[in-house]
This record gives C-alpha cells, structure tokens and sequence, in this order.
C-alpha cells in the first residue's frame, strides 16, 4: 500500500515538473481518479489547469452538481452540456467496442475545443495501473486510454496515478480531504451508461439505466460493494394492474473486488433483493422485470458490454 503523504508530496512535484510552464486541461468524471488527479493538479498548477466535466448524458444521478460542489473551487472549472452531441453520435450504435470508441472521440473532441480556447498543451488524466493493462491485453480498449483517437493535440499526455490501484488512490483520496461521496465512490466506467443498456442508447434507455442505479447505488450501500448497479438488458412482459405491458428489463450487479481484474457475484440478502426489486418496479418507469445477475469475472466481465 502507497503511503499517501509521501505520494501526494512526490506527484505534485512530478505534475508541476511535467507540465512546466504550460497550461493543463484534465477530464473530471466524478469518480476519485480524476478528482484525485485533478485535486493533485491544482495543488501542482493552481489555475493554469483547467478542470472540464463533460455532461454526456451517460453519468450517474446528481454528478453535475456533485462536480460543481467539489471542485466549484477551482476558479477555471468548465462545465460543458455535450448530452445531445452524445446521443447523436451513438445513434443506432449497437456494437461495444464501437461505443467505446466513439464515445472517447467526442470526448477527446470536446477536450482538445476547451484545451484550444485555453491554450492548454498538456493533457492530465487519472488513468490508473489496472487500466493500463486490461488495455495492454487488449481486454477492451478503455476509453481513457487505448481509445484516444490517433491525432491528439497535445504536446504531453500526464498520468499520475499510472501505477496505483484503485485502493490506494482511495486512500490518496481520503489523505486528501476530498469528500467522503468521492473517496468511497464505486468505480465508473469512462463510457458511463452506454455499456449499461444492451443494444442501442437512447434517452429513455439511459434514464432507466440511471434511475435503477441510483436506487441499487442506495439500497446497496451497507453492504459495500466493489461495484452495484442496473444495466437494461432488453424488454419482457409483465403486468401492470389490469394490463400485460411490454417493459425494460433491469439486471441488478453486485460484485466484490480489489482491483476489478476479477470479481465475486455479492451473495446479498434475499430481502435487499426484493426491496431493490420493488423499488425498481414501483419507481422506475417503464421497467417489468428485474433480475440479479450471479456470475464472477471471469467467466462474465463486471460491465455488461
Ligand atoms: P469489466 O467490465 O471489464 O470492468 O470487468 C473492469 C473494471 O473496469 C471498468 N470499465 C471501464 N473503465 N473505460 C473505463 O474507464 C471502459 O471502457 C471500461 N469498461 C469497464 C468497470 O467499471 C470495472 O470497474
């Protein structure tokens, strides 16, 4: 395990070496590897850094405001609404490693537009060591790292916590002071929802998607998973009062990890189940049916694309 006082002294001076006397721009997610990044970034660069969320549209419940909450601070914090550039470039895109890839274009895009208009050279990102090699392996090409389009416009790409892993950047996180919501915060994927609906991204599919995580997110909290959340898997029947309808059907995953590199399927009790299902019924428009999903990694990965 890193000892964080030392790492953070020791990254701060790497990023401020590294950088120089350019200007930074760096993606922040809402996960604690950008925060971390970032938080560190500033230290090192204060306000030639600038911080830029994307607002895909494929983000959690609330992680526009969280964003502003926490990083409000950082005085060249940009906040860009890109939800329609999104949902018009997956259109009809039913192909996994084609939503990866397209969504790490636009948002390289919309990166290299703000980093343009602030003359910012370096690129900062919060990729960390199992990122790395699950893209090395060619697992799936992670949007942050093995998916970048080919002609990047900056001078250098700068990654911090390349050699850490996700419980050390949380320790990081805590040594940090950075909100509890963040330092304990599950682990995203850079493509977000998209590879949590099956099959083509719409807006309707995602807000399923996000509104059956937010209720797992919570219901799930005491049991402290590595990961939980809702994917859309596709439609079944059901019933509703006096009519059979034809609705979404929600997979609940719940896994245990130390890394992500492998995984066990949570054995949560079968009354955490059914109030998660009921809640999900109940409050999530249009959803018929929820299942939970019982298989590690390997043989299933912990995303559903
Ligand atoms: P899988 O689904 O491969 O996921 O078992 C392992 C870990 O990686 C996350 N993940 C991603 N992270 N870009 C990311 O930044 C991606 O394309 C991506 N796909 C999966 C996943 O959430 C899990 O923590």
């Amino acid at each position: 395990m890193v000892d964080a006082a030392a790492f953070i002294a020791e990254a701060t001076d790497a990023v401020a070496d590294a950088v120089g006397d350019r200007r930074a721009v760096i993606a922040l997610s809402g996960g604690v590897d950008s925060s971390v990044a970032a938080t560190l970034a500033y230290a090192a660069i204060g306000a030639r850094l600038t911080p830029v969320y994307v607002d895909t549209g494929l983000m959690r419940a609330g992680e526009t405001d969280q964003i502003r909450e926490t990083f409000g601070y950082m005085e060249t914090l940009e906040v860009v609404d890109a939800r329609e550039r999104f949902l018009d470039a997956l259109a009809d895109v039913t192909d996994p490693e084609r939503k990866r890839h397209i969504i790490g274009e636009q948002f390289i895009r919309v990166f290299e537009a703000v980093g343009a208009r602030m003359d910012a050279r370096v690129l900062i990102q919060g990729t960390i060591y199992p990122d790395r090699i699950e893209s090395e392996g060619n697992i799936k090409s992670h949007h942050n790292v093995g998916g970048l389009p080919e002609a990047v416009e900056f001078d250098a790409i700068v990654e911090p916590l390349a050699e850490l892993y996700k419980d050390e950047v949380r320790a990081v996180a805590r040594a940090l002071e950075l909100p509890a919501a963040i330092a304990e915060r599950m682990p995203f994927p850079g493509p977000g929802l998209a590879v949590r609906v099956i099959g083509p991204v719409t807006a309707e599919r995602l807000r399923v998607a996000r509104e059956a995580t937010a209720i797992i997110e919570e219901e799930l909290a005491p049991h402290a998973p590595w990961q939980g959340f809702g994917a859309v898997l596709g439609k079944a029947t059901g019933v509703k009062g006096d009519n059979r309808i034809h609705g979404h059907v929600i997979a609940v995953r719940a896994v245990g990890s130390r890394d992500g590199m492998t995984a066990r399927a949570m054995e949560l009790p079968w009354q955490t189940l059914q109030q998660i299902q009921s809640r999900i019924t109940g409050q999530v428009d249009g959803v018929a049916r929820v299942v939970y999903d019982i298989t590690h990694k390997p043989p299933a990965t912990i995303e559903y694309e």
